[in-house]
């Protein structure tokens, strides 16, 4: 039997992960999709509860499932915990102790929100861009990190960009994947121009591709000018690979060009094993936890429920039903069904159980028993 770890958080997250066990119960019901669902605590409850952003038995569980859905982590009330046990802090234990190297963030404009974007229409509309950020190396991870007094009344904050080989052929390797299945076009993405390690990158992401995905047409751009194409003409890309730091910030642009925050979903993938085993995986929505309507029943939970389609599709490889989810989602929104961060007028205002609601009626429409 198939095994997801829940993790709802902090903010929203409780609220909005909700409506996907809904949804999973949907597949179980009409679709035969088995699961044992568990969950348990990160981010600032879990701080609140255990004195560390994650416990070392949440960890063990998140280990033995197919797939950890979490919602979303942090808030003001933990603005000033120890910066070890702050609530980001359990979710890079997620990714680093996993080995989540791989985070597929698409950026998908729905037609019925091209609206919503601060880009005029014809720039967003359609837009499907596949961003593959580097999670587990870089600056977020490298060693020497910290903070020294220098004894002169000065301190010195110290971060380290490092990247070996074998980190930037897998992600190399997942993003050349991705294209092949896609458009057939990868844009790389770094500062070779400052950095060793960009030259490094550019010149491994050359070499895995021209050896292995020689279809691909590839493109190197320098991550400033990336930041700059994105919002000037976005559809220019297919897939894109960077490291940890600048995919953080590339993907937050790509992420409000298509004017809904609150739709879309990620994927964190592990290696696979080698035994055969499924690659860890963690599914969550690109949003935070937003403190600032938490409880309220006005969140969005659409990102949620799509990064539960992602896992159909890339941990539990039912590719029939992410497409099922999916059109449910876009059924729902041609409807004019809309939670507050994407209202437009003369829409049909619902809150979070009410988007719940129209996803498993369209679900009920489209597909029970197909
Ligand atoms: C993200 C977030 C995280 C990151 C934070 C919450 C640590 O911004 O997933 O993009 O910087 O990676
Ligand atoms: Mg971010």
């Amino acid at each position: 039997m198939e095994k997801i770890l829940i993790l709802p958080g902090d903010g929203i997250g409780p609220e909005v992960m909700g409506e996907v066990r809904r949804v999973i119960d949907w597949f179980g019901t009409n679709r035969g999709f088995q699961v044992t669902l568990d969950e348990d605590l990160v981010g600032g409850c879990a701080y609140d509860a255990h004195g560390a952003a994650i416990s070392d038995a949440a960890m063990q569980k998140a280990h033995d499932a197919d797939a950890v859905l979490l919602g979303a982590v942090g808030g003001p009330q933990w603005d000033n915990v120890a910066y070890e046990a702050r609530p980001e802090a359990g979710l890079l234990r997620l990714r680093a102790d996993l080995q989540l190297f791989a985070n597929l963030r698409p950026a998908i404009c729905f037609a019925a929100l091209a609206d919503a974007s601060s880009l005029k229409r014809e720039l967003v509309e359609g837009l499907d861009i596949m961003i593959v950020r580097e999670l587990t190396g870089g600056v977020y991870f490298g060693e020497p990190r910290g903070i020294e007094e220098l004894g002169n009344g000065q301190r010195r904050g110290v971060n380290t960009q490092v990247y070996e080989t074998y980190e930037i052929e897998r992600i190399a390797r997942v993003a050349g994947d991705l294209a092949m299945k896609r458009g057939k076009r990868l844009a790389s993405s770094e500062k070779r121009n400052v950095m060793e390690s960009g030259l490094l990158w550019n010149e491994e992401v050359t070499r895995v591709i021209s050896d292995e995905f020689p279809e691909l047409e590839l493109e190197h751009v320098l991550a400033d000018n990336c930041a700059m194409q994105l919002v000037r003409n976005p559809k220019q890309y297919d897939v894109l690979v960077t490291d940890n730091l600048f995919g953080d910030i590339l993907s937050d642009i790509a992420a409000m060009l298509t004017g809904s925050l609150g739709m879309l979903p990620s994927a964190s993938l592990g290696a696979p094993d080698g035994d055969g085993a499924r690659s860890k995986a963690l599914y969550e929505p690109v949003h935070g936890s937003a403190p600032d309507i938490a409880g309220q029943g006005k969140a969005n939970p659409i990102a949620s429920i799509m990064s539960l389609a992602m896992a159909l599709r890339y941990t539990f490889e039912r590719g029939d039903d992410a497409d099922l989810l999916e059109n449910a989602v876009t059924a729902v929104l041609d409807k004019g069904i809309r939670t507050g961060d994407i209202m437009q007028a003369d829409m049909q205002a619902v809150g979070t159980s009410g988007m719940g609601d129209a996803v498993l009626a369209a679900l009920d429409e489209l597909g029970a028993g197909a």
